[in-house]
């Protein structure tokens, strides 16, 4: 039996119509890619997320000279909400690059970062908005984490 997937997802040519909330996060994110540590790539990552407590917490990527031991910028930002706010649901994460080379195109997270990011809606049982900013200034809007990552493991997969 064939089957399909649909994955809707929302594209804006610059951020006026978006809520003034995902104009705030992707500022934060832009504000972030700036301060990133990426000597190696040279590809500068900045992330926001927005808890349901309104408290805003953010990362860059951080590179190491031991390439594996650096992090992205989502699981930066994504980590340290819940290592801070164990108790706040993620609501929204914006994501914003810097860097000379790139296409310009809004960046999606690397499939580790989907599966971490993942995590916290199964734990609060709540979507997580994805809003993608790239240099070109396209925005790309995702209502869910699972719409970067239809096929899931979870918890549930191990019987948990
Ligand atoms: N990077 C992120 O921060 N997020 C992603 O989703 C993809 C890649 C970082 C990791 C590394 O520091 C640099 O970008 C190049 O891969």
């Amino acid at each position: 039996m064939d089957k399909q997937l649909n994955i809707h997802y929302q594209e804006f040519a610059d951020e006026n119509a978006l809520p003034l909330q995902d104009r705030e996060l992707l500022r934060q994110a832009e504000t972030m890619a700036s301060k990133a540590y990426a000597p190696y790539s040279r590809f500068k990552v900045g992330a926001a997320v927005r808890l349901a407590n309104g408290v805003v917490v953010c990362g860059s990527n951080q590179e190491n000279a031991a390439y594996p031991s650096g992090l992205c910028a989502e699981r930066v930002a994504v980590f340290s909400a819940a290592a801070n706010y164990p108790d706040q649901a993620i609501e929204a994460l914006a994501i914003t690059t810097q860097a000379e080379k790139a296409s310009g195109d809004p960046v999606a997270p690397c499939g580790a970062c989907r599966q971490s990011i993942l995590e916290y809606e199964h734990k609060f049982q709540q979507p997580i908005r994805v809003i993608l900013r790239g240099k070109n200034g396209t925005i790309l809007v995702l209502d869910s984490v699972r719409s970067l990552l239809p096929f899931q493991f979870s918890a549930e997969d191990m019987g948990l």
